[in-house]
């Protein structure tokens, strides 16, 4: 009886032995053309870099193959990356000609097409793949991204709200602030100093509209003038490239609606 289970378990593990190692399978080796930048030499202009890999020794992800280079190949090769799933929005760039997340984005494994990587559009660059995210972070925090309220609960516990209003936040909150949406809007990159673009928008809908915060009045005066809200001309590029699938295009499109109905 133990030595039938035991020739069963061998025959289940057997075909084990004929899986050729990443070392035995034909190379399948992809150019990445990297942008390149360093502050410390500036008379020198940015470039593309090239990298090969082999994506038989790669993980699936364009981080992985980043990581690789700058593991194997360059350890100068600069970017910024922290969760590699998704969650913490650091490693957003431009690969193959879309605002997204390292982490999120397949390699495409067509050997014979390089895959160009720049950091996000129209923003200073600090150095190679990362983007000065100052700006945006003042803009963030222009909105007051914080519940407001002028009362407390009388039982002195927690801001109670109703599941139809919570539901209200879906959709919005799982924003992670990443940035792609703001710098694939072409408002953004021709007004980005007054315009707030598509990812504060939205944070600044997902404030007015929860049924907890009573600084609504003050937050809708702060988005009248021609220039915070209304330089957004719903060409939905913002929608389009969202990593998350969230809608920030439709949030202003809200936003509007209320500034001008409620
Ligand atoms: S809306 Fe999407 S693309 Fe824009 S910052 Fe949030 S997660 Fe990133
Ligand atoms: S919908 Fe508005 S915010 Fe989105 S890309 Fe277009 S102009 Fe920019
Ligand atoms: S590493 Fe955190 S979102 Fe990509």
């Amino acid at each position: 009886m133990f030595r039938s289970t035991l020739t069963q378990l061998t025959k289940i593990a057997a075909p084990h032995r004929f899986l050729a190692t990443t070392a035995e399978l034909a190379p399948r080796v992809k150019t990445f053309k990297i942008y390149r930048w360093n502050p410390d030499t500036p008379e020198k202009k940015p470039e593309l870099q090239t990298y090969e890999i082999n994506l038989n020794e790669c993980g699936p992800m364009v981080l992985d193959a980043l990581l690789k280079i700058k593991n194997e190949q360059d350890s100068t090769l600069t970017l910024r990356r922290s969760c590699r799933e998704g969650i913490c929005g650091s490693c957003a760039m431009n690969i193959g000609g879309k605002n997204t997340l390292a982490c999120l984005c397949r390699i495409d494994t067509n050997t014979s097409k390089e895959l160009k990587i720049y950091p996000l559009p129209h923003m200073f660059v600090v150095r190679d793949l990362v983007p000065d995210l100052t700006h945006f972070y003042k803009q963030y925090k222009s909105i007051q991204p914080y519940l407001q309220r002028d009362t407390v609960p009388e039982d002195g516990t927690e801001n109670l709200q109703s599941v139809a209003d919570r539901k209200k936040l879906d959709g919005l909150y799982e924003c992670i602030l990443c940035a792609c949406c703001s710098t694939s809007c072409p408002s953004y990159w021709w007004n980005q100093q007054q315009y707030l673009g598509p990812a504060v928008l939205m944070q600044a809908y997902r404030w007015l509209i929860d049924s907890r915060d009573q600084a609504t009045a003050v937050r809708k005066e702060m988005l009248q003038n021609s220039m915070s809200l209304y330089r957004c001309h719903t060409i939905m590029n913002c929608s389009k490239t969202c990593p998350k699938g969230l809608n920030p295009g439709k949030a202003i499109a809200e936003i509007k609606k209320s500034l001008a109905f409620d």
